[in-house]
């Protein structure tokens, strides 16, 4: 018997695939662009990541891998008595560091080849023939002359060649792209990686774009890792996170920045979890951050002039008895309750938390997604928006009461919870003819 096969039984085979399988259908022909920094590629565990990597390859998913050298060329640059200069947060790169930043790259990029051709042995994508393709495929040029210091090789992306990276693709292909990029007179420069990661993925249109960092994600201002971000409360919180972890502020800005240029998705997740790339993108609730780009997506507190829109979602809803009927009035009364989400001035998704402040738990009621924009998170998005109201607010858990989105709940960490144990308050006005099942959830 092989490891795998012995490590787990037949039983959690099969339970295991049936909860992966509906991702590989999802990720299948979806094109990733996965940054790391140079730190992965001298970790311990980076044939774990190469074949995690292979492994995505072999689900159909088309790959561009970006990968930095940040933590490599200081060691050389030190090694070699060069006092690094930095401007901001660009480096100098003067001919004497160009050399250098050339040599090290240089050896990365084979290393990181080889990897992946001892990674394909004995892994998912063995005989597959799945190949790296490098190349001149980044036009760069200097990043100029900043607060009066030329910063020399140092470079920006000019432009990326999306044909010739998507004809590699199409070839199956993994793509490899060095923080190099070229000038059409033949120079060298010295890009981010991280921005080369943002651009290329906008450029070849990415529908998701995995930055593996140091950090376990994006910090939340309440404490704890944001697990979603909208693009607006993405912004918001890159504007205070200046002061934070600079780490943070530049994972910010790059997913940003890759929202703002297409990408739908932008993972944010520790490349120090093993598996990370795994957890993240085969699991439902994932490990890091995730931002989404929807960019007229917003996700805010309900105010009276929304009352029109809520009830337009949800009286066809509660037409067919999967939302308790609310009056306008009721609605205007308890607004302040409500979360919405706003697409292009439409009220397209909306929920409400209704606290119980003495017995620490609050319920979570009236979660719609409009039928246009089902399947898109948004639910999802609603759901943490409203548990982190709840979790702001102190209190230990939410429970929900519904008809026909049991399963939904289930599947987001609720448990059925007994009718006996709600506050008498709520208890008092429980429907035995709508009979909803009780779910509740712990908040960690
Ligand atoms: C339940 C609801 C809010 C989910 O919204 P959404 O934005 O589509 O949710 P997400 O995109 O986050 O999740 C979609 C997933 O949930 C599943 N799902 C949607 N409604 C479901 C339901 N009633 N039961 C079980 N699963 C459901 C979808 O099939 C999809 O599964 P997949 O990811 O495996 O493809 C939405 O379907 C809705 O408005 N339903 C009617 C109102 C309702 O019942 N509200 C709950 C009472 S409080």
């Amino acid at each position: 018997m092989s490891e795998p096969e012995s490590a787990l039984s037949g039983a959690s085979v099969v339970a295991w695939l049936r909860q992966v399988s509906p991702y590989f259908q999802r990720h299948r022909g979806q094109t990733f662009v996965v940054y790391f920094g140079g730190e992965a590629v001298a970790a311990s565990g980076f044939t774990d990541l190469i074949r995690d990597l292979l492994l995505l390859a072999a689900v159909g998913v088309r790959l561009v891998v970006v990968f930095g050298a940040r933590p490599q060329i200081e060691r050389r640059l030190a090694a070699r008595g060069i006092a690094p200069r930095v401007v901001g947060d660009l480096r100098v790169s003067d001919a004497e560091t160009m050399a250098e930043v050339r040599e090290v790259v240089g050896a990365m990029r084979l290393e990181i080849e080889a990897a992946f051709s001892f990674g394909s042995r004995g892994g998912p994508l063995t005989g597959a023939g799945c190949r790296i393709a490098s190349g001149n495929f980044v036009l760069a040029r200097p990043a100029g002359i900043i607060e009066g210091v030329d910063l020399m090789f140092t470079g920006l992306v000019r432009s990326v060649d999306a044909r010739a990276i998507a004809a590699r693709l199409e070839a199956g292909d993994i793509v490899l792209l060095a923080p190099l990029g070229y000038s059409p007179t033949g120079e060298l420069f010295n890009l981010k990686a991280k921005d080369l990661a943002a651009t290329v993925a906008a450029e070849i249109g990415a529908s998701k774009l995995v930055m593996l960092t140091e950090r376990d994600g994006i910090a939340a201002e309440q404490g704890g890792i944001a697990r979603q971000l909208t693009l607006r409360e993405a912004r918001a919180l890159r504007d205070t996170t200046r002061a934070r972890p600079h780490d943070d502020f530049e994972a910010l800005d790059t997913g940003i920045a890759a929202c703002e240029g297409g990408v739908e998705r932008v993972h944010i997740v520790s490349r120090l979890v093993d598996g990370a790339l795994l957890r993240e993108l085969f699991t439902r609730d994932g490990i890091g951050t995730l931002l989404s780009g929807a960019p007229f997506d917003e996700l805010r507190e309900a105010r009276v002039d929304d009352v029109g829109g809520i009830l337009q979602l949800v009286q066809p809803l509660e037409a067919r008895g999967l939302l308790v009927k609310r009056s306008r009035e009721k609605l205007e009364t308890e607004i302040d309750h409500f979360v919405v989400m706003v697409r292009e001035n439409t009220v397209v998704a909306c929920g409400a938390l209704y606290p119980y402040p003495e017995q620490r738990t609050a319920e979570i009621a009236c979660i719609a997604v409009h039928p246009d924009y089902r399947g898109d998170q948004f639910g999802d998005l609603l759901l943490d928006a409203l548990e982190r109201r709840a979790r702001g607010q102190g209190l230990d858990s939410v429970f929900v009461l519904t008809t026909q989105a049991t399963q939904w709940f289930n599947e987001r960490g609720f448990a059925a919870g007994a009718l006996d144990a709600l506050p008498v308050a709520k208890r008092e006005l429980y429907n035995y003819q709508r009979n909803s099942a009780v779910l509740r959830k712990a908040l960690a």
